[in-house]
């Protein structure tokens, strides 16, 4: 590999080191430096996680050349505070929490002090702009803006700089007041190694060779090239799978690479292990498969039908999992019924985008023991399952979880664990995986893309006396968390109304999409989204406040749930006040509202966002026969360039 020798300033240090001219400056920085606190997020200039300066500007790292960073002063996280201490904004972001998972902290934190150098004293506004170039998937933004705020206060001397170390008193209890997290100050300071950033000695990196194709038969695999590679440790494909090759949270039918056929593009058909990531990415090159490309099914209505293509030989109608749920009388509920609905609903397929790729390493320890540190999110789960498809006893297969950046369920599934460790197992050295953001969206679960089909029955005072609902999701290539997700969506679909007469049928079923997995509400948000739609044109229909009809059908104490169970406690009508007082709603039946609207703009609400143009519009007002948001536009488009 051809090789340059950079001299540079690294956190006031000078450093001279020959590297590869390929690398981006931020490889260099995490690979040959291992300042491992910049992170990968996207590798594409969109998240902000892995923002440095270079002289004194911030500048993305992915998007920057190792070879243009020659001769100048980088710092990084790492170079921020003196070891053992904290910058007024590290301090800031402990202080208000602004840390969940932590994988886009160091970048927030770089941004929140560019903002601050450049402007001691900047407002909500400029604060807010300045670190529109980072992305935070779970804080939420408002205590990390908080943080900057009060690190402003600080560093603009209108605040003591001891506010940054006080904290509220506690008095006899936690609950009910702010605590400040105990791995915050590692997350601040870009410490935390997550699964991307260990280094073992002697590690192998991994890379994935996968299907272009949807649904096809795999007739050969050859990777007798690919094995006599210089560098390469070795090639793992089904055949090196030693024990029972399934897995799947409920049932286990996906292998850990493909078996026999492919089922959805970017499905892992073959695995190669080498000295460094570019032999392993070339070695996957000279992986030769050859197919026979098969007809598939994208559309789950198309899975049901007779004829369809069968996704896996043990399911021929395609059905991963009905989950069936009955109360009462529905057809009688429906004669009592004054004004019957029935509508369709329907939900897109959704990526989790937590911050963190997918990443993990693998060993097998000095008493074979088979390890694999990675962010799951079921470790005990993978460790059963890992240990029947490596055909090992339980106490020979042990999991690790490292530090999570961000899951939200995607986390849960185990979709590359497996390969890391047959790789160990074939090689006896450490091996290292780390997804780019294309082969995560790629390869990993989505939310479950739904269609519910619903009828509702009620009387003229707004009460409900049947439901039919009937959802069919897309659960993919393989069952993954699909029958959980079902029960769940099964168990929430009618909301928390009490209805005396219901019919509910949940079905996933097999295509050629993505698989579906576990995300957040598990199956709860469809079935909501299709049950409170319902429940609003429910109140339309019957001229009834929206809040009214919710509480007319509400579960109370003793109430018995679409499952049967008698409630022991419930507070529904407490949310409900709540959410009409937040809202400022104002009552009545549903009508369009316009601008005399309480709930919008009011004190204690939010402003309407305008990202983008409010630097540029103070900046400089319009010119002369040009509109405020031309001249906002032509502001963001100068700073671009
Ligand atoms: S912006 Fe560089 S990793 Fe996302
Ligand atoms: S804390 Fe920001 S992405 Fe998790």
């Amino acid at each position: 590999m051809p090789k340059m020798k950079l001299e540079m300033e690294v956190n006031s240090r000078k450093v001279v080191k020959e590297t590869d001219t390929h690398k981006r400056l931020l490889d260099f920085l995490r690979e040959d430096l291992n300042l491992t606190g910049t992170k990968e997020g996207c590798g594409a200039g969109e998240c902000g996680t892995c923002s440095v300066f270079v002289d004194g500007k911030l500048v993305k790292s992915c998007l920057m050349p190792a070879a243009k960073a020659d001769g100048a002063k980088i710092e990084t996280i790492e170079g921020l505070a003196r070891p053992g201490e904290l910058t007024p904004v590290q301090k800031a972001f402990h202080k208000t929490g602004a840390s969940q998972c932590g994988y886009c902290i160091p970048g927030m934190v770089m941004a929140a002090t560019a903002c601050l150098r450049e402007n001691p004293k900047a407002g909500i506004e400029e604060i807010k702009e300045r670190l529109g170039g980072n992305i935070c998937r779970c804080t939420g933004y408002t205590k990390i803006f908080e943080a900057v705020e009060i690190a402003r206060s600080v560093v603009a001397g209108e605040a003591p700089a001891d506010v940054l170390d006080e904290d509220e008193p506690l008095g006899e209890s936690y609950i009910g007041h702010n605590v400040r997290r105990l791995d915050a100050p590692s997350k601040v300071t870009g410490r935390l190694k997550y699964a991307a950033d260990m280094k073992l000695p002697d590690m192998l990196q991994m890379q994935v060779l996968r299907s272009p194709h949807a649904h096809a038969r795999i007739l050969s695999i050859d990777t007798s090239e690919a094995e006599a590679m210089e560098g390469v440790a070795c090639v793992i494909t089904a055949d090196d799978v030693p024990g029972k090759d399934g897995f799947g949270v409920f049932v286990h039918d996906q292998p850990i690479m493909a078996r026999g056929k492919v089922r959805h593009v970017g499905e892992a058909v073959a695995a190669v292990a080498a000295e460094d990531l570019v032999t392993a990415r070339r070695a996957l090159s000279r992986i030769k498969v050859d197919y026979e490309v098969l007809p598939g099914v994208f559309d789950s209505e198309e899975a049901l039908k007779p004829g369809a293509p069968a996704i896996h030989d043990y399911a021929p109608d395609n059905v991963v999992k009905h989950i069936p749920v009955r109360k009462g009388d529905v057809e009688k509920g429906f004669a009592e019924a004054d004004l019957i609905l029935e509508d369709d609903f329907s939900t897109q397929q959704v990526e989790h985008a937590y911050l963190e790729p997918e990443a993990g390493v693998a060993y097998v320890d000095a008493d074979d023991v088979v390890t694999v540190i990675s962010p799951s999110q079921n470790i005990t789960h993978h460790r059963h399952m890992l240990s029947d498809i490596i055909a090992k006893p339980i106490n020979k297969v042990r999991f690790i979880m490292s530090p999570v950046g961000g899951g939200f369920g995607g986390k849960e599934d185990m979709i590359y664990q497996g390969m890391l460790a047959l790789a160990a197992m074939k090689t006896h050295r450490p091996v290292q995986l780390n997804f780019t953001r294309e082969e995560s969206l790629i390869a990993s679960a989505k939310r479950h893309p739904s269609r519910v089909h619903y009828k509702m029955g009620l009387k003229s005072d707004g009460r409900i006396t049947a439901v039919e609902f009937s959802m069919l999701s897309d659960g993919g290539a393989y069952g993954m968390s699909s029958e959980g997700v079902m029960r769940k969506a099964a168990i929430l679909s009618c909301g928390p109304y009490e209805i005396e007469n219901l019919k509910v049928d949940t079905r996933a079923v097999y295509t050629n999409n993505t698989p579906s997995g576990a995300f957040r509400t598990f199956g709860g948000m469809q079935a909501q989204f299709a049950t409170e739609s319902m429940m609003d044109m429910a109140a339309e229909a019957l001229g009834l406040d929206p809040f009214e009809i919710r509480r007319i059908n509400m579960m109370k104490v003793g109430s018995l749930t679409h499952t049967q169970q008698a409630l022991k406690t419930a507070s529904l009508d407490r949310v409900l006040d709540a959410a009409e007082k937040a809202s400022r709603w104002e009552k009545g039946a549903p009508k369009v509202r316009g601008a005399t609207r309480q709930d919008l703009d009011g004190p204690d609400t939010r402003k309407p966002c305008t990202l983008g143009s409010r630097i540029a519009a103070a900046a400089s007002g319009p010119e002369k026969g040009e509109t405020p948001a031309a001249s906002a536009k032509a502001k963001d488009n100068e700073r671009v360039a």
